[in-house]
């Protein structure tokens, strides 16, 4: 170990596990890819205003977790505590909501800062891939996101996970059931920082994991009880859709998300194998915040899914990925014109496309040989100098252990055939 270590509430991916949060990033793209999302990537840093717009309702994400910094030249930075605002800030910056081509669909894959509390499934640094559909209204595009979060996750295995939905209602209705909501608290017993939240921003308090806080939430009005009839169509036809794919999912009124731009609807999907950070990917419509931050009016929808936790929702479930072998073919060299001719060869198999490998530093045969198990690869090359001297290498099949002497000039092609 260095003097070093990765800082509090960060950590790093290495082999072989970091092959699981590739192959999880890639399931969860795949799906949008073949649905029209193309692909977006934007700085690792924003100007702090774009996430803390400092209108509305404040959340612990912008008001607490943000990691800050200024500028040798004064501006005021902040790395991205999510995506959704980057990209939104990002589409409007190259006008693509003006090409004619609504929603504008985009993807994305990258690292986010959060100063949180670390415990197990919660860092400072994390990583999504997320998708947003910009600029359409319409039911059906809610569907769709969670259809291929639904898909997404299916396609690596998971099968614990619930989909919660609830809708927070509009720009009419949210308001009227806001108000509501804060005189029905202000009523309560609760410490001060509660009471500051029910100014800022009440929603969060049903939220409150407290149970004493939660006894007293038991008659809080409803925001389903509230929603216009607008918002009550538009979220009775996402459920039919998702209903219709076959998408099963639990209506959950107490869901409120930890950002504070949602509209209608928001969903979570949770995984029961993760104990308290149980969020495995989350996301909703928001309609309004394009406004916020100085575009036009463009209601938009999307999710981002944790790439951490859902490693650990893989785990928790015990499913083992289909990780194919990185290496099809090692090469063991016995000897310095073997070296030289067996690395001449490896060269010519990653030409033509067959993932090779080598046993460098001059090694012994057991102990490349134990590299060649490591590998994973299904063939291994020896040679030594009798072996080229006779024109040839031994091929050796690792699953059968059954070796066979190949002339060298066609080895990489009996490679090809026999690796298909
Ligand atoms: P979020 O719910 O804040 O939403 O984050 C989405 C997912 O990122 C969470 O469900 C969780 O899996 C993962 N995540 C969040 N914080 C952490 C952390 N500290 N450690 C590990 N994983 C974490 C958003 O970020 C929205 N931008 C989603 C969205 C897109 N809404 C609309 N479009």
């Amino acid at each position: 170990m260095s003097t070093f270590q990765a800082p509090k509430g960060t950590y790093d991916l290495t082999p072989p596990r970091s092959a699981k949060f590739l192959a999880v990033r890639e399931a969860i793209s795949a799906p949008l890819r073949d649905s029209g999302y193309g692909y977006i990537e934007t700085p690792g840093f924003e100007n702090v205003e774009l996430f803390a717009r400092g209108v509305g309702e404040s959340t612990d994400i912008v008001t607490k977790e943000m990691y800050t910094l200024t500028t040798k030249g004064g501006d005021q930075l902040a790395l991205r505590p999510e995506g959704t605002a980057s990209v939104l800030r990002a589409a409007l910056e190259a006008n693509l909501h003006k090409a004619g081509n609504l929603p504008v669909k985009l993807w994305y894959s990258g690292s986010y800062y959060r100063y949180e509390r670390p415990q197990a499934g919660r860092y400072r640094h994390f990583s999504q891939v997320g998708a947003e559909a910009i600029g359409t209204e319409d039911p059906a595009l809610d569907a769709e996101l969670i259809i291929l979060a639904d898909q997404a996750y299916r396609s690596l295995g998971l099968r614990q996970f619930r989909i919660l939905l609830n809708s927070l209602g509009d720009k009419e209705c949210r308001p009227v059931y806001r108000e509501a909501l804060q005189s029905f608290l202000r009523d309560l017993d609760l410490d001060e920082e509660t009471r500051r939240r029910i100014e800022i921003n009440p929603l969060r308090v049903l939220d409150d994991k407290r149970a004493d806080v939660q006894k007293q939430l038991t008659d809080a009005p409803k925001l389903r009880d509230y929603l216009c009839d607008a918002c009550k169509a538009y979220h009775e036809e996402v459920r039919a859709l998702l209903t219709a794919a076959g998408v099963a999912f639990e209506d959950d009124e107490k869901l409120v998300r930890g950002l504070d731009y949602y509209t209608r609807t928001t969903f979570e999907f949770v995984h029961d194998g993760l104990g308290s950070q149980s969020a495995v990917g989350g996301g909703g419509r928001y309609d309004g915040l394009s406004e916020m931050i100085g575009g036009p009016e463009l209601p938009s929808v999307g999710w981002a899914l944790g790439v951490d936790r859902t490693v650990l929702a893989l785990e928790a479930e015990g499913v083992e990925l289909d990780l194919p072998a990185p290496t099809s073919v090692y090469a063991v060299p016995l000897g310095e014109e073997a070296r030289r001719v067996l690395f001449g060869v490896v060269t010519e198999l990653r030409r033509a496309g067959i993932a090779a490998d080598f046993a460098f530093g001059g090694r012994g045969l057991k102990g490349a040989m134990k590299s060649a198990n490591r590998s994973g690869a299904r063939y291994t090359l020896v040679a030594g100098e009798r072996d080229l001297a006779e024109g040839v290498v031994q091929l050796k099949d690792m699953e059968s252990g059954e070796q066979s002497a190949v002339p060298l000039a066609e080895a990489a092609a009996e490679l090809a055939k026999r690796l298909g």
